[in-house]
């Protein structure tokens, strides 16, 4: 907390060192010497590591980084990293796929990496003659476009074709032209950002307007991964879980309040991986929400149907624009071991995983709620962590939890009390 009077407008703040910065906030915010010792431990991350990545670094923020089990995807086995601050969520992902398993796990494919760039035009007189210039020079426009990157050509990407279209604005008629670019195992935002620059002066040319913005599109439209899986009746617990969850996914497609909800145990998935992985996940965020609503109403990401053994059959759609090489990915030494563990080769196969992952965390909700409400395995984990609050180290966390668990009294105050009441009794 800031003491009052006291201002944030620190000039040349970013010229200071990491040390020079830390001792400003604890100054500033007063914090105690222990937290500062505590903010020092960078981990794995080593600090000047981290102070190249963002600016104003001043220490690193360490998540919990689990392993999601029995994810078997097209006949391959998987480890599948996650970093994540919330309970449940891995083993929630871990206990569908084991279930996914019995049916031969997740079939998953994806489109080829493709990303859009987007390059404003205004002041166009004639957007007609206009989109008849850039379909005219689509060559042109796509060699200029990949001067910018040849590696990436080299590599067997690059620009691959330009689109325009007009756009009716509260600001008048604009023209946006677009760029499609297989980014290869690119997240692509990079890439394609420069490109977009690179070839608004010739767009300029071509239509008479004048470009402002030139940027990607998080809506990856043409970046989908997608996924699916037959989780067995009898292994899911019958076919009161089967009905449970097709009324679930109903309520889902019906209502979006409850749709954002399912996308987002879906997400939790999704951006664990990404997260681990060094992903952009605010950019994946923004483009499954956006999708959720490419109909005009907000849906969910999966579907559910019934076979005609009585069996669940889910799957799932959604753009997912990550990478394996360039920006974080390369340079986070825990994003790279992720990697590995991982053993994925391809932006698309990391794409795969994580859709199946989404799948499995969105059956794995649905068959929680649908079943016994989702408290009671997240109060399992959430008593962990108020036992280790409260001060209970080794198994002393266990039995607390588990006793409040029993007692159905879940909170820091029963921590506390059981915490005495064992040391007592120990002592
Ligand atoms: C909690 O993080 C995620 C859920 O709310 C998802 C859902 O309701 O489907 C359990």
């Amino acid at each position: 907390m800031l003491s009052v009077g006291r201002t944030t407008r620190i000039p040349g703040f970013y010229r200071l060192s990491v040390e020079e910065r830390l001792k400003a906030v604890k100054a500033l915010a007063g914090l105690s010497d222990e937290e500062v010792e505590l903010l020092k431990l960078s981990g794995p991350l080593p600090i000047e590591v981290a102070n190249r990545m963002v600016e104003n670094v001043i220490a690193t923020m360490p998540l919990p980084l689990g392993i999601a089990t029995n994810f078997l995807i097209n006949g391959r086995d998987y480890l599948v990293p996650m970093a994540i601050e919330e309970p449940s969520v891995i083993a929630a992902a871990s206990n569908a796929a084991r279930m996914a398993r019995h049916q031969g796990g997740f079939k998953a494919t994806s489109t080829p990496p493709i990303m859009i760039g987007q390059i404003q035009l205004v002041n166009v007189k004639d957007v007609v003659n206009a989109m008849e210039a850039v379909a005219a020079h689509r060559d042109e426009v796509l060699a200029k476009a990949n001067e910018y990157d040849p590696t990436l050509v080299k590599l067997g990407g690059g620009a691959r074709d330009v689109k325009a279209r007009p756009l009716n604005t509260v600001r008048g008629l604009m023209l946006i032209v677009e760029l499609y670019v297989d980014v290869r195992d690119a997240m692509g935002a990079n890439v394609v950002n420069t490109m977009c620059e690179g070839v608004a002066p010739l767009i300029e040319e071509l239509t008479g307007g004048k470009a402002v913005l030139r940027i990607l599109t998080n809506l990856a439209v043409q970046r989908l991964a997608r996924a699916e899986a037959v989780f067995a009746k009898d292994v899911i617990g019958g076919e009161e879980v089967v009905e449970g969850i097709m009324d679930a996914y109903a309520f889902a497609l019906a209502d979006p309040y409850r749709a954002a909800t399912h996308n987002k145990g879906i997400m939790n998935g999704v951006v664990a991986v990404a997260l681990a992985t060094a992903n952009d996940t605010r950019a994946l965020e923004a483009g499954a929400h956006a999708y959720a609503s490419r109909s005009g109403r907000y849906q969910p990401l999966t579907s559910w149907t019934v076979n005609r053994d009585g069996d669940l059959v889910g799957s799932i759609e959604l753009p997912i624009a990550v990478g394996v090489v360039g920006g974080a990915t390369s340079v986070h030494p825990v994003a790279k071991i992720c990697r590995k563990i991982l053993g994925v080769k391809s932006a698309c196969e990391l794409a795969e995983v994580m859709a199946a992952v989404g799948l499995a965390q969105n059956f794995a909700a649905l068959r929680a709620l649908a079943v016994e409400g989702i408290q009671r395995g997240h109060l399992k984990l959430h008593s962990r962590n108020l036992a280790m609050m409260a001060g209970a180290t080794g198994t002393l966390i266990d039995v607390i939890a588990a006793r409040m668990v029993t007692e159905r009294k879940v909170s820091f105050e029963r921590a506390k009390e059981l915490l005495e009441e064992y040391r007592a009794k120990l002592n």
